[in-house]
C-alpha cells in the first residue's frame, strides 16, 4: 500500500486525536543551536513550528502522552520504509544507524558512548537492572507514589515472589523530597527507583541528592527518564545516577520499540544482560567461541526495531540541533505561565509551584464528558488522569505563550460555569 503525504497526515492526526481521551542544569552544552530550525519569531521562539504540523492543526499539549515527530525525522523514516519495498537497506547499514543513535543519545545526555545500550522500552531497562541485583528476602527497594505503574507493579510482584520489601514514599502536595526518601532508606536498601520527571504531575526529582543517598547506603539509583530526556537538559555523569532508561515516543519525539538505556561505566559489570544472542558478540573466535561486548552494547541480542531506530536517529538529530538547554528554558517557562494562570483562576494544581519541568497537572473539578466535548470543539489535545479527576498538559518546544493563554481562556470558562 502506498501512503501519500496527505493520507499519512490523516493517519497521524487520527492517532493524535486518540490522545485527546488518552488516560493516560547544567551550564555546559555540547549541542549546537537551531540549524535544523527556521529563524525564531515571537510566536515561535525556537523556530521549530513549521516542522510540527500538529502545532497549527491543533492545540497540542499532550507530549507527556505521545510526542509528535518533527518532519525531518518523519522524512528520514519514510525514506527507510520506502527503501524496504524496493532495494532494502543492508543489515550493516542499519547497524551503522543504530550506532549513530547511540552516539547521538550519548551526546544528548553527555554520557560516554560505551554507557549507552538500546532496549525496547523504558520498562525493559528497569527489568534488566532489577534482574541483575540478586534481590532476596530482607532486602528493600525504595520508590515513591509519583513513580510510573511499571515500577509499582514490578516491586509488588517481587515482594510476593522474592519476599523483598517495597517501601513507598508518599507525596505531600505533589512532592516526594530527598529528605522523605532518607527516612525510608537503610542498610538493607538495594535500590532507589524514581521517575526523574513524574508522569503524574511532572515533579522533578533531585537525582544528585538521591544518588548520594543511595550510595551512602551501598545502594543504587535507577531513573525512569522517559518524561525528562528531550525536555530537560541533562549532564548525566555529575548526577551520579547509576542506570537510566528513556523510551523514545514522548520527549525524544521518536517512535515505538526502541529505548536508550544508560548504565554508568563504573557499574557496568553489575548489570547483566537478561537475554542472549548474536548482537552481543564483539568478536568471533575459532571453534564457535565468542567474546561479548563489555560495554552497554551487551544489552543487544537480536534484530532490533530498525524503523524506530531511523525515526529516533532523525529526532535526536533534531533535538541536538535545537539544543535541550533552549528546549528546557522554553517549555518550563510555559509550564510556569500555565501554573500561575490556573492558580489565579482558583484551580487546585497537583504540580508544585516552581517545579522545574514542563508538565502541569490539576484538578478540573468538573465532569470529564462535558469538558471532553468542549476540548474536542476547541481542538485541544491533552490527557485526563487520576480517575478522570485531573487534566495533565505538557507544553513542548513547538508550543508558545499564545497556546497557553488560549488554554487558560478555556479553563477560565470552566471556572465561570462552576460559580
Ligand atoms: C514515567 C513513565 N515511565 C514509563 C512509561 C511507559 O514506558 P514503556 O512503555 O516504554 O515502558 C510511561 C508512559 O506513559 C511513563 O510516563
Amino acid at each position: 500500500m502506498s501512503v501519500s503525504r496527505r493520507e499519512f497526515m490523516g493517519i497521524a492526526s487520527a492517532a493524535a486525536l486518540a490522545g485527546v481521551v488518552g488516560s493516560a542544569c547544567s551550564d555546559e552544552t555540547n549541542q549546537t543551536t537551531a540549524d535544523a530550525a527556521a529563524p525564531p519569531t515571537g510566536d515561535d521562539p525556537l523556530g521549530v513550528r513549521a516542522d510540527f504540523p500538529v502545532a497549527t492543526e491543533s492545540l497540542y499539549l499532550n507530549t507527556p502522552y505521545i510526542g509528535p515527530t518533527p518532519q525531518p525525522a518523519v522524512d528520514k523514516t519514510i525514506e527507510f520504509l520506502a527503501a524496504k519495498s524496493r532495494d532494502p537497506v543492508l543489515l550493516g547499514t542499519m547497524l551503522e544507524e543504530e550506532e549513530a543513535v547511540r552516539e547521538k543519545f550519548s551526546r544528548l545526555i553527555r554520557a560516554q558512548l560505551g554507557e549507552i545500550g538500546l532496549v525496547s522500552s523504558t520498562s525493559e531497562g528497569e527489568n534488566i537492572v532489577v534482574n541483575s541485583l540478586d534481590l532476596k528476602a530482607g532486602d528493600n527497594v525504595v520508590i515513591d507514589d509519583l513513580h510510573y505503574m511499571t515500577s509499582l507493579v514490578m516491586y509488588s510482584q517481587l515482594a510476593e515472589t522474592l519476599g523483598i520489601e517495597t517501601r513507598i514514599v508518599r507525596n505531600v502536595d505533589g512532592v516526594t523530597s530527598p529528605e522523605a526518601f532518607a527516612e525510608m532508606v537503610d542498610e538493607n536498601t538495594k535500590l532507589i527507583s524514581v521517575a526523574w520527571i513524574s508522569n503524574r504531575n511532572g515533579y522533578r526529582q533531585d537525582l544528585k541528592a538521591l544518588a548520594d543517598l543511595a550510595h551512602a547506603h551501598g545502594a543504587y539509583l535507577y531513573a525512569d527518564a522517559v518524561q525528562g530526556v528531550g525536555m530537560i537538559d541533562l549532564d548525566v555523569g555529575p548526577t551520579g545516577v547509576d542506570f537510566l532508561t528513556t523510551g523514545s515516543y514522548k520527549w525524544l519525539l521518536g517512535g515505538f520499540g526502541v529505548a536508550p538505556f544508560y548504565v554508568r561505566e563504573s557499574v557496568m559489570d553489575v548489570v547483566k544482560p537478561d537475554r542472549l544472542g548474536w548482537r552481543m558478540v564483539d568478536e568471533r573466535l575459532p571453534d564457535n567461541k565468542y567474546t561479548i561486548y563489555s560495554d552497554a552494547r551487551k544489552f543487544g541480542y537480536a534484530t532490533p526495531a530498525f524503523a524506530a531506530i531511523y525515526q529516533l536517529s532523525g529526532s535526536l538529530e533534531y533535538l541536538l540541533s535545537v539544543g535541550t538547554d533552549r528546549i528546557e528554558q522554553h517549555t518550563v517557562a510555559l509550564a510556569h505561565r500555565l501554573h500561575s494562570g490556573l492558580t489565579e483562576q482558583g484551580f487546585e494544581v497537583f504540580t508544585p509551584a516552581g517545579n522545574q519541568s514542563a508538565i502541569v497537572s490539576f484538578n478540573h473539578g468538573a465532569d470529564r464528558a462535558v469538558l471532553e466535548n468542549q476540548l474536542a470543539d476547541a481542538n485541544v489535545r491533552l490527557s485526563f488522569r487520576e480517575n478522570d479527576a485531573q487534566i495533565r498538559v505538557g507544553p513542548a518546544m513547538f508550543n508558545n505563550e499564545q497556546d497557553i493563554d488560549a488554554f487558560l481562556d478555556i479553563t477560565k470558562g470552566w471556572r465561570e460555569a462552576a460559580s
